[in-house]
């Protein structure tokens, strides 16, 4: 099929050590930005449709789904699954589906940086027939825990394999039989869990997930559209299987709020008179920084629309405020805004008083450890920041000096580091700067339709 550029084919692999096309970003500051934008789809909704519509009982057409290396990394594991694929992401691709059990993986699969893909593919590879396959990726992806799939998996009887330490390289096969059980996680992680609930789609009985605080419901809203009875009790969610078949149906992919964050961050330092994103998921287990940035004083106006994909969506509207004030990020809120915690690093380097975030300990075996990674880049740009068993601490100024910092393979801090620059006195350089493409791979051309000189 014709890919686009930015596929996980054509996208500069980011193996640290032999980074080809490394750049550096300098981002200076401006005096406002304004405008209105349609931030990239979502990410996590993108990797569940290609795995989902490939294991369908029907052809799937996704609208929109993400053009980035993560998604185009899930795509190229799809066509290695043997799933006959059309079209071109970030316009449309057409998953002729194979069934549930009808996976015929090749003996390796490159995940790249794709955490989320390493960890769900997994829940569908148990079931199918497939004799021994590998999964690995990228020295970043190497570094990531895989005990938290595995051992599930295993408990349920799958033959599931970690290099030591519960690191990848995976193996797996499938055509085992597995029992259905309840697994109660340690750490909230919509990635375990929707690993667990998918193998329980072949699992004898109910297989039931609970997590301390709920982490987002995407695989759950997903299975329920493709005709799955998905159940709840006291927090816990469970399928029973065997289940015979998916019928996913056609999908348009909303915005990413995690895409949309970086902007809103944008928007409360610099958005004068307004930043506006439409079309962004509203998902109420993804938005937790906005209760936590309205608690800081900005100025957020969230104007509900239509439904997308069975999930929520619409714009948000975000006007600059001069008065920001420190806050305290408790743990049960770190769930609804795990992959956002960074940017409150950002905003509350401008806020009056110190901010804290506890009970993230999750940041640390995240792309990077954004716990080390987030109070370095702030202190390279001259803010007051310190590192926290699980979590860190900010003391605002009136104002961000700047500096530079480098993304560290992390397409977040890529993002973050030019917001930083933009609201900075003196500017901020992004080394690495490449690494936003794992998400958001237009983030610096979307920034200049706001008005800024990246
Ligand atoms: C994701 C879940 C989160 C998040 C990641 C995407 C998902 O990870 O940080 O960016 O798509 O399910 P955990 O499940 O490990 O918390």
């Amino acid at each position: 099929m014709a890919r686009s550029p930015h596929d996980a084919r054509t996208v500069v692999r980011a193996h640290s050590g032999r980074l080809a096309g490394m750049t550096t970003l300098r981002a200076t500051p401006v005096a406002a930005l304004a405008g209105t934008l349609r931030v990239p789809t979502d990410k996590s909704i993108t990797h569940r449709a290609l795995l989902l519509a490939a294991v369908s009982d029907r052809t799937v057409t996704i609208a929109v789904p993400l053009d980035s290396a993560d998604t185009g990394a899930t795509l190229s594991a799809v066509e290695a699954c043997r799933v006959p694929v059309e079209g071109h992401l970030g316009e449309r691709v057409v998953v002729t589906g194979v069934g549930l059990r009808g996976l015929r993986p090749s003996p390796a699969i490159d995940c790249m940086n794709a955490g989320t893909l390493m960890r769900l593919l997994p829940g569908l590879l148990v079931g199918s027939r497939a004799d021994h396959v590998i999964l690995d990726g990228d020295d970043s992806l190497r570094r990531r825990p895989m005990g938290r799939i595995a051992t599930p998996l295993r408990r349920m009887g799958a033959a599931m394999f970690t290099s030591p330490g519960g690191l990848p390289p995976l193996v797996i096969s499938g055509s085992r039989p597995l029992r259905a059980m309840r697994h109660d996680l340690d750490v909230a992680s919509a990635q375990v869990k929707s690993c667990i609930l998918l193998a329980g789609l072949f699992a004898e009985g109910e297989t039931w997930v609970s997590e301390p605080v709920r982490s987002r419901d995407h695989t759950e809203r997903m299975l329920t559209s493709a005709g799955v009875t998905v159940m709840s009790a006291d927090g816990a969610v469970g399928v029973t299987g065997p289940v015979a078949g998916l019928a996913l149906p056609d999908l348009e992919v909303p915005g990413d709020f995690s895409s949309a964050a970086f902007h809103m961050v944008a928007g409360a330092l610099l958005g004068d008179p307004e930043v506006r994103l439409t079309g962004v998921n509203l998902n109420p287990l993804r938005t937790g920084l906005l209760p936590v940035m309205r608690r800081m004083g900005v100025d957020i106006e969230v104007i509900e629309g239509p439904d997308v994909a069975g999930e929520p969506a619409g714009a948000i509207v975000v006007r600059r405020t001069d008065a920001l004030e420190a806050t305290e990020v408790t743990p049960e809120e770190v769930p609804a805004m795990i992959d956002e915690l960074p940017l409150i690093g950002l905003l509350a380097a401008r806020a009056r008083g110190t901010t804290r975030v506890r009970g993230a300990q999750e940041l640390r075996v995240k792309e990077s450890d954004r716990i080390v990674a987030v109070v370095r880049a702030l202190r390279g740009m001259g803010v007051r920041a310190e590192e926290l068993p699980d979590g860190f601490a900010v003391t605002g100024g009136s104002s961000i000096p700047g500096g530079r910092m480098d993304a560290g393979h992390d397409h977040r801090f890529a993002m973050l580091g030019a917001v930083a620059g933009l609201a900075s006195r003196d500017g901020v350089s992004v080394a690495g700067f490449e690494a936003a493409a794992v998400s958001y791979p237009h983030f610096a051309a979307d920034l200049r339709t706001l008005g800024a000189g990246v």
